[in-house]
């Protein structure tokens, strides 16, 4: 079985280089051109092993058979598809390849993005055996340093994100692979830290995920706060255009989730009445009321008192009539 495995992931490890070397090579050359129009260095596309996977069928198959490794393996490791009329053809084709490692940085699949506009922009390996999307988070293995040193990590929504945010400095960040950010992924993120910035895209997906997350990472006793990414659709966009102080900026002014959720109720809803504040009130108790540490409570308490203008003892009082209705 270990065995099977150590195999899985020396072939994964040998299509990571076949895509990086061919970015040294002629071929590569328009991969390596969109790589700098996104303005990545060599530095990072080594960090994080960028390659490119050749526009023909079966590059990464020919060159992985003739190391005597089956088609039929292959298929199952996600990396080629069978043809009808058998033999076998890439799965990632004219892409940019970026491996996706687990947590002990052994690569265990693919995201292969579209240098123009096809669809989907980017493919990712087939879920199965060896790449479960809700229990990876892209980049921990080299976030983990960075983590540990300021003592909190963000969480972002694409693997740009990561990579172009870390060539500027920002070492904390992992992505959640999309936007559907699972439990799974909350326990294997507070392996390493239990305070975590969301800063997801600025589009109403990345906000309506952000708030998703944030909830589940808070059931899991994690201190969160949610970023909001300002005149740039996402992480990537911003440090390019603000450098690691604006981006330092938007971490100050990051929100706690149950502050963050106040104002966005309040907005919804308005002040004007005790049945408004009751409404807002109710969106956040679950949230409150999973609150781990007594400090933080207090603190979260009082913030909320005070955006609905009521006092915080009142709020406190509302707190323990949720949990005893809802035990
Ligand atoms: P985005 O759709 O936000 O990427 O996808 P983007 O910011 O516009 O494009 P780039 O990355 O700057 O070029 C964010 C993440 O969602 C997943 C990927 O993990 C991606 O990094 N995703 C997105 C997919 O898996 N498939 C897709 O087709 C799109
Ligand atoms: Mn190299
Ligand atoms: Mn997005
Ligand atoms: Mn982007
Ligand atoms: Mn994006």
């Amino acid at each position: 079985k270990q065995g099977k495995k150590d195999r899985a992931f020396k072939i994964y490890g040998l299509a990571r280089d076949f895509y990086h070397f061919l970015l040294t090579k002629e071929i590569g050359i328009g991969a390596i051109r969109y790589l700098e129009s996104r303005n990545l260095t060599d530095k990072t596309r080594e960090t994080f092993e960028l390659g490119f996977a050749p526009l023909g069928w079966d590059s990464l198959t020919g060159f992985l058979t003739a190391k005597g490794i089956s088609g039929e393996e292959l298929t199952k490791l996600g990396l080629v598809q069978k043809k009808e009329s058998g033999g076998y053809y890439d799965r990632f084709r004219n892409r940019i390849m970026f491996p996706i490692w687990d947590n002990q940085g052994r690569v265990v699949g693919f995201g292969g993005r579209t240098m123009g506009e096809d669809n989907p922009k980017y493919l990712n390996s087939p879920e199965g055996e060896y790449f479960n999307k809700g229990q990876l988070l892209y980049g921990l293995h080299i976030a983990r340093k960075g983590i540990r040193e300021q003592g909190y990590a963000v969480l972002m929504e694409g693997y740009m994100d990561v990579v172009s945010t870390y060539q500027h400095g920002v070492t904390n960040a992992v992505a959640s692979l999309g936007t559907a950010f699972t439990r799974d992924q909350g326990k294997i993120l507070m392996m390493y830290t239990h305070d975590v910035v969301i800063a997801y895209d600025a589009d109403t997906a990345g906000i309506k995920a952000a708030t998703r997350a944030a909830d589940i990472l808070q059931e899991l006793g994690c201190q969160v706060r949610i970023a909001t990414i300002v005149g740039a659709k996402d992480p990537d966009e911003y440090i390019q255009s603000h450098g690691l102080e604006g981006w330092q900026s938007i971490i100050d002014h990051a929100m706690p989730l149950v502050q963050y959720k106040l104002l966005q109720a309040a907005q919804k809803h308005g002040l004007q009445n005790a049945g408004a504040k009751q409404r807002i009130l109710r969106e956040v108790l679950p949230n409150l009321a999973s609150v781990a540490s007594a400090i933080e409570l207090e603190e979260t308490v009082k913030q909320a008192a005070t955006v609905l203008q009521v006092n915080w003892e009142t709020v406190l009082e509302e707190i323990k009539k949720y949990k005893r209705n809802s035990r």
